[in-house]
């Protein structure tokens, strides 16, 4: 199946941005780490980066028409405020699961709140770049589960 790995804004400065919070792994290693655990266990799997809530809200389309089969998604602050990104994942109606660097819960109180939670699978947070791991382990059981 495909799976779709979606990292919102100023994601691409992991490794350098606030790594006191964020850790020293870059995007390309988490990205790297991903597709190869996705390749062995059978499944082809795509990232996409973007600082830009359209392109973003793009790319969910896109995935409809490529079929993905679930995605991985770190909204970054998008989470905290975009009832737009929320309405492109509803309309295609893709499972995905909401990862977290960071464990928002223990943060600001405006990380709190996610627009995206109540209809996603589940949430991933608090585990640094495990948590991309964990998220991926989890799709992976879950489609294996619905494929039967
Ligand atoms: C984040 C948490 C968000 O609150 C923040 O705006 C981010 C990163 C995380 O992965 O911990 O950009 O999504």
């Amino acid at each position: 199946a495909k799976i779709l790995v979606l990292h919102g804004p100023n994601l691409n400065l992991l490794g350098a941005r606030e790594p006191e919070i964020y850790g020293h792994t870059t995007l390309a290693d988490i990205n790297a780490a991903l597709a190869a655990r996705a390749r062995e266990a059978g499944h082809e799997l795509a990232w996409y980066q973007s600082n830009a809530e359209h392109e973003l809200i793009g790319r969910i389309h896109q995935a409809r028409d490529e079929q993905v089969a679930t995605i991985l998604f770190n909204p970054g602050a998008f989470t905290h405020t975009s009832i737009a990104l929320r309405d492109a994942l509803a309309a295609v109606a893709i499972p995905f699961v909401e990862v977290h660097l960071s464990n928002v819960h223990a943060r600001e109180p405006f990380r709190r709140h996610s627009y995206l939670a109540d209809i996603a699978v589940g949430v991933i947070c608090g585990f640094g770049p495990d948590s991309y791991r964990l998220a991926l382990e989890a799709a992976l059981s879950r489609l294996e589960r619905t494929a039967a």
